[in-house]
């Protein structure tokens, strides 16, 4: 038996305004896509933008349902948008931002486990790493530079 050790990076910004100002405009269509997000139930809005390399941008936001499994968070919405929409360009970057109904959201907001899962699919079909970046309604944004760095030991197509 030996023990192994998995190490990750992140960067982290300070808040919004540290943040470059291209990621700053992917960020600013995500919160519209956050405070547009149909959150009855939970009450916690999230909003996903993505820049693809055809220069073209989609947006997501969380989709509940009174059949709460039935529901879909915003950066799968805004993935799946991508690939339907955009099927043959490669996703860069995805700005993701947080905020409740009922409190201020000051801590950056990961992707769901499922939702990395999903993204990571992308991240193998293009061969390229897609760029991550998240941020509760204020404070710390969160950089990471690959879904897969969010995501030790993923389950990949290769086995199947
Ligand atoms: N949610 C997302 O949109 N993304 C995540 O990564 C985590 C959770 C949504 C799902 C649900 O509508 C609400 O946030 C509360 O879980």
């Amino acid at each position: 038996m030996k023990e192994v050790k998995i190490e990750t990076k992140l960067d982290i910004y300070e808040d919004f305004d540290e943040l470059p100002k291209s990621i700053q405009s992917l960020m600013e269509l995500a919160i519209e896509a956050r405070d547009n997000a149909y959150a009855p139930y939970s009450k916690f809005n999230v909003g996903a933008a993505i820049l693809l390399d055809n220069n073209e941008t989609v947006i997501g936001s969380n989709q509940e349902n009174a059949c709460y499994p039935s529901g879909l968070c915003a950066e799968r919405t805004a993935i799946y948008y991508a690939g339907a929409k955009y099927p043959k360009a490669k996703i860069l970057k995805m700005a993701i931002t947080a905020s409740s109904q009922n409190q201020v959201t000051d801590k950056p907001i990961p992707p769901c486990g499922s939702c990395r899962q999903s993204i990571a699919e992308y991240e193998i079909k293009q061969n390229l790493p897609i760029e991550i970046y998240f941020m509760g309604a204020q404070g710390k944004v969160v950089k990471s530079s690959s879904l897969a760095n969010l995501l030790p030991l993923l389950f990949e197509n290769s086995v199947l």
